[in-house]
């Protein structure tokens, strides 16, 4: 799953990932016209069969989601992954992967610290190793659920 789409530049990297085990992609979108551009996008790769695409507020669309899910992108305004993360944690399967984009950023700080402190959780910042980002604003974080 995925938590915001975009164009849908990560989802098609997320499904082509995924191909082999015959994996599916479900991605959350706010913005109408964003998802219009993914979902044009998504045909384009010839990924349209494979990608789900709904829209709506991601933290709304996730309460009524079961999975669960092997890996989760996180990838919305800051300002909402402390809330999204309880969700990830019920929807990811153990063993399964959160992956948090723009972890640097200053509206991430309190997910940062539930994310390091929460017994559920085992995870490392990436903050130094992308090209192109400056390692003091911006990193992803990987996280797996052990509980
Ligand atoms: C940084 S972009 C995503 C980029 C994309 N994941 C990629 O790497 O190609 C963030 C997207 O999330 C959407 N978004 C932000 N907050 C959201 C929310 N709470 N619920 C759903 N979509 C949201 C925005 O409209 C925007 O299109």
């Amino acid at each position: 799953m995925e938590l915001g789409t975009a164009t849908g530049y990560s989802t098609i990297y997320l499904a082509r990932g995924s191909e082999a085990a015959q994996g599916r992609v479900l991605t959350l979108e706010h913005e109408d016209r964003m998802a219009q551009r993914a979902r044009l996008n998504f045909a384009r790769a010839g990924l349209d069969r494979q990608i789900d695409l709904r829209v709506g507020e991601a933290i709304s669309l996730m309460s009524s989601l079961t999975g669960p899910f092997d890996l989760i992108f996180m990838d919305i305004d800051k300002e909402g992954y402390l809330e999204a993360l309880a969700h990830c944690q019920r929807l990811l399967k153990v063993g399964g992967l959160l992956i948090t984009d723009n972890v640097g950023f200053r509206g991430a700080l309190d997910f940062n610290q539930e994310l390091f402190s929460h017994p559920h959780w085992r995870s490392v910042q990436l903050l130094s190793f992308l090209p192109q980002h400056a390692p003091e604003t911006d990193g992803l974080s990987l996280a797996v659920r052990i509980k």
